[in-house]
């Protein structure tokens, strides 16, 4: 199949009046300078103009350094690319300045197309700690003002509820320009899309192939065939086709042109039903609800550790509370991160935060694994 160059009629207007790439490059599984520039260079010669970064990627400079080479080498500038990045959540509050600002620096940039709040909560806090809605507002309000600078061209948010993106409209002054939350035909976010209509923001999908695990999917790959697609490319389709901007992540040149080749068909109103009727809510990523933002699973770098719990504090506690961990740690200070061990998660060690932070870029942990620890926790505390 030949390439099939991203025109720039395949944008959507943001309420800033930018105009946003439908495609974009996801990049959360791009590391290392040389991972970066091969994955950029195929994206940009297969017609991809929209980079989608973030401060836990821990990928802004490299991104930034292979814009600045390949760019010329693809005849395009600055202002042909639209550059997305993300306040990581232990930047979330007071710090959320030096946070957007960092990023300006890591990507080398005068200014950002779209700066997101990554996450709603703040990184070593339980989702329903009080301080959250404050720390929300101040990240908003550096936000604002980086955007009123120029910095920031848009401003938007990222794995909102309903009820975070309600009071956010209540509060700003600015209102968010894009929404960015996982979405695919097992999880259409309905809610959320409604709101986002009535209150004018761009609705972003990440995660439309289920993190790869929907490309299997029978009904999938029955449309697939008949209409001579790959899998991909029909997720693909079916969200585009909706008007709704994609960022796919691959760090093959192959996928990543296949995924780019999504404007050039169209999928039947039966097929777009079809693939609409599989929702069930289903989540491969996380859960911005769930009261544990749990990080990574299995990891070789970490000797004897099944998991590392971000926001353990109730872990902690309820391990404390069978004298199985020691109150006076801090919990979102260092040493402090307990990592229950697979036999039993009372006995917890622990981990430098250093460590876990060495972790942020994998956001990998499935909604059944979270399921899966929770009861396993409940039945031993
Ligand atoms: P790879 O980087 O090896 O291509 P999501 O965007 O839903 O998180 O999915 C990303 C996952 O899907 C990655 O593991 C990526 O692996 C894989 N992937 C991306 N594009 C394709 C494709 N066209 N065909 C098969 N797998 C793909």
């Amino acid at each position: 199949m030949s390439p099939m160059p991203v025109s720039s009629s395949h944008s959507v207007a943001l309420n800033t009046g930018l105009q946003m790439p439908l495609l974009g490059l996801g990049t959360y599984k791009l590391c290392g300078p040389a991972d970066v520039y091969q994955a950029v260079d195929a994206a940009l010669a297969a017609g991809y103009r929209s980079f989608d970064s973030a401060a836990v990627y821990r990928n802004e400079a490299d991104l930034g350094k292979a814009l600045r080479e390949l760019l010329p080498k693809h005849g395009l500038t600055r202002e042909d690319v639209f550059i997305t990045s993300k306040l990581g959540p232990k930047d979330q509050g007071m710090r959320a300045m030096e946070g957007a600002l960092h990023s300006l620096s890591q990507l080398d940039l005068e200014y950002i197309d779209l700066y997101l709040i990554h996450w709603p909560g703040t990184q070593g806090l339980p989702v329903a700690d009080d301080c959250n809605p404050g720390n929300r507002a101040q990240s908003w309000a550096s936000l604002e003002e980086l955007h009123g600078q120029g910095k920031l061209r848009a401003i938007g948010v990222s794995n909102y509820t309903p009820a975070h993106m309600s009071a956010l409209m209540q509060s700003c002054k600015v209102p968010p320009a894009v929404l960015q939350v996982e979405f695919h035909p097992r999880l259409c976010q309905p809610e959320l899309r409604n709101l986002c209509k009535e209150f004018g923001v761009c609705f972003q999908a990440y995660s439309s192939l289920g993190k790869g695990e929907l490309l299997t999917d029978p009904v999938i790959l029955e449309v697939a065939k008949n209409c001579e697609r790959t899998p991909a490319q029909v997720l693909l389709r079916w969200a585009v086709q909706q008007g709704v901007p994609v960022l796919p992540k691959s760090s093959n040149p192959e996928r990543i042109l296949q995924n780019a080749e999504v404007f050039d068909f169209t999928l039947s109103d039966p097929d777009m039903d079809r693939l609409s009727a599989l929702d069930c809510g289903h989540r491969f990523c996380w859960d911005p609800s769930e009261r544990f933002l749990i990080l990574t699973p299995l990891s070789s770098r970490l000797t004897n550790s099944s998991l590392i719990l971000r926001s353990c504090r109730p872990y902690f506690l309820a391990a404390h509370r069978e004298g199985g961990a020691d109150k006076d740690r801090p919990l979102n200070g260092k040493p402090s991160v307990g990592v229950p061990t697979s036999s039993s998660p009372l006995a917890c060690s622990s981990t430098s935060l250093e460590m876990v932070e060495a972790m942020d870029s994998e956001f990998s942990l499935t909604r059944p694994a979270n399921e899966r620890i929770k009861d396993k926790w409940n039945r031993q505390a």
